[in-house]
């Protein structure tokens, strides 16, 4: 096994969503080779019971640490809310969730403090959002809602057509009558929506998506344990899935932003 700095970030989510992230940290840590793992065959996590996440979760995390990964980041809000404790503790690398990343980007761009969040059944259940938030700023008052729908619509694609804009309107009409100022993605699929969300919500409304402050934490993470891959040079990205879904490379390279080559059927339970 190589050094640890040598060694590769490990990324996971339910999906495709998590490419959004891996899309951020492709561009803020060019050198760190990335493994990612779309656990598509269980798709999707947000509407699973906290069980069957943490299972699904462990068992994404223990594939990409067989592979020498040396920091893993749970690029899956749902999955972030109800396994990142867990595995922080039972997992001999660093762990980072998108959770703790967009509620201080959000808490640092609103000026009204009043704090929209939408996200899945399984993350808005989990109190996670209300419970990172209320800690940092009780004083602000915060709106949640899931919107399930917006994840299978940014899996096949329909990202601004009329479909997305029923949807995003129906979601999304009671957040906009609560004067907020910010509003998280809380899930990794909703940034493939941006235009519609945005365009509902309205230009006063800033829209924050985690994979940006992630990648900058992520950063910050690997150089405080004195990780960093130490020199220059474009890494490699390999992808692993637990399924093939129609469509997998067309809606997979709008996430990423870039070509996506060679990804690998693996089995991980
Ligand atoms: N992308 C995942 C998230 O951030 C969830 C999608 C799903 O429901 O599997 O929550």
């Amino acid at each position: 096994m190589p050094a640890i700095p040598l060694r590769p970030i490990g990324v996971f989510d339910s999906g495709l969503g998590g490419l959004t992230v891996v899309r951020q940290l492709r561009r803020l840590l060019p050198h760190e080779e990335i493994l990612y793992l779309g656990d598509l065959a269980h798709l999707p996590y947000g509407t699973k019971s906290t069980d069957e996440i943490r299972r699904r979760s462990e068992e994404c995390a223990r594939f990409l640490l067989k592979k020498g990964t040396k920091a893993l980041v749970i690029a899956c809000n749902s999955a972030s809310s109800v396994a990142s404790k867990v595995l922080s503790e039972k997992l001999p690398i660093p762990v980072l969730n998108v959770i703790t990343p967009a509620v201080e980007e959000a808490l640092a761009s609103t000026r009204n403090f009043r704090i929209g969040v939408i996200a899945t059944y399984a993350t808005i259940a989990s109190g996670s959002y209300t419970k990172a938030l209320q800690a940092r700023c009780p004083e602000a008052e915060y709106f949640l809602e899931a919107c399930p729908l917006f994840v299978p619509l940014a899996e096949e694609g329909w990202l601004e057509d009329a479909i997305a804009f029923g949807t995003a309107r129906r979601y999304l009409g009671p957040m906009k009558k609560k004067n907020i100022d910010t509003l998280i993605l809380g899930c990794t699929h909703y940034p493939l929506l941006e235009k519609v969300i945005g365009k509902v919500m309205g230009k006063k409304v800033r829209l924050i998506d985690s994979a940006v402050p992630t990648a900058l934490k992520l950063k910050a993470l690997l150089a405080s344990h004195g990780i960093l891959y130490p020199r220059p040079r474009r890494a490699a990205l390999k992808i692993f899935v637990t399924d093939f879904v129609r469509n997998f490379l067309r809606i997979g390279e709008s996430f990423l932003g870039e070509r996506l080559k060679n990804a690998q059927l693996v089995e991980v339970a």
